[in-house]
């Protein structure tokens, strides 16, 4: 994992700060207008300027984008345009080398000093916000010493302090909710890869997350099972309220369940909008290209 440190993000000057200190950037509440005006709905992710590189390596170029509350996202793009790393900056797994990443009006990557100016988030304050927040991998990454109720079980009751009998019984509804109600006691190893990652899936939605984000989930599993996988996914994305931001190469199941696709390409956004215009009339050609290449 990269440690290179958060610089803070220039901007207009601010009165009475010290030198080196990060100015403000503008209240959230007054951010630029949204780009879908027919919900209403609160935004609950911008990315704000976020540059990140690693080493001489610029994997995202200045990127501004926002995420509405309940909103679902999918991020396409070929290999290597930085999907991945806009996912982990949100989970804090790594750090913005420029810019800041805000979550719900308050910002992930920065804390706010006593005078209200920015400085890099501490571990401690990025333990705290990405609560918020649920992740699913590639690679389902189940605790293979733990049954499944065990894995769904963990973080809530030692990270949120949920007493373990009601931390069991929304697992055991987790685990209906992704088809392995019977499953509780199985260990990862006695399960398949589809099952164990509705076991992730279930472990991330434990910790009754605000956002989930989902990285190329089913891309790890044999044919046969991703349906299944995208099945459980599509109840999620249509009887629950959470915001999803998802990576993936499924394209019909990004049209099924996305309310927009943002388009990627070295780290910038080349084409958003709704699945029928991106898949149906991509404006861009870099997009028509990616997609002749994946459909
Ligand atoms: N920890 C790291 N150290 C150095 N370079 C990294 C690191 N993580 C990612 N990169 C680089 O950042 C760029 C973007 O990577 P990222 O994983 O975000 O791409 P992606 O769009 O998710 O690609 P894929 O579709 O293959 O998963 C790549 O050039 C990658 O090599
Ligand atoms: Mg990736």
């Amino acid at each position: 994992m990269a440690t290179e440190p958060a610089q803070p993000t220039p901007a207009e000057p601010t009165p009475a700060r010290a030198a080196g200190d990060s100015p403000v950037p503008p209240a959230r509440a007054e951010t630029a207008p949204l780009e879908k005006k027919d919900t209403g709905a609160a935004e609950l992710i911008r990315f704000d300027k976020v540059v990140k590189r690693f080493g001489d390596n610029t994997v995202l170029d200045h990127l501004d984008f926002s995420v509405r509350k309940g909103e679902h996202v999918t991020l396409i793009g070929p290999s290597g345009s930085g999907k991945t790393t806009i996912l982990r900056l949100l989970m804090t797994l790594e750090q913005v080398s420029e810019g800041v990443v805000w979550v719900d009006g308050e910002p992930l990557s920065h804390e706010r000093r006593p005078d209200g100016s920015l400085k890099p988030a501490s571990e401690k304050y990025q333990r705290q916000s990405r609560k918020k927040i649920g992740m699913v991998f590639q690679q389902f990454n189940l605790f293979p010493n733990m049954n499944v109720l065990r894995n769904i079980t963990e973080a809530p009751v030692s990270a949120l302090g949920v007493p373990k009998p009601e931390a069991e019984a929304r697992a055991r509804e987790l685990l209906d909710l992704v088809g392995l109600g019977d499953k509780a006691d199985a260990h990862p190893t006695q399960l398949s890869g589809g099952q164990q990652q509705r076991v992730a899936i279930a472990r991330a939605l434990a910790m009754k997350p605000d956002i989930l984000l989902l990285d190329e989930v089913t891309s790890a599993l044999d044919p046969e099972l991703v349906a299944g996988v995208l099945d459980v996914l599509r109840d999620i994305a249509r009887t629950t309220d959470i915001t999803l931001l998802c990576v993936t190469h499924e394209m019909s199941f990004a049209r099924d369940i996305s309310d927009r696709v943002l388009m990627f390409d070295a780290g910038r956004i080349v084409e958003s909008g709704p699945p029928s215009q991106i898949f149906g009339e991509p404006r861009e050609e870099r997009t028509r290209e990616f997609l002749r290449a994946v459909l």
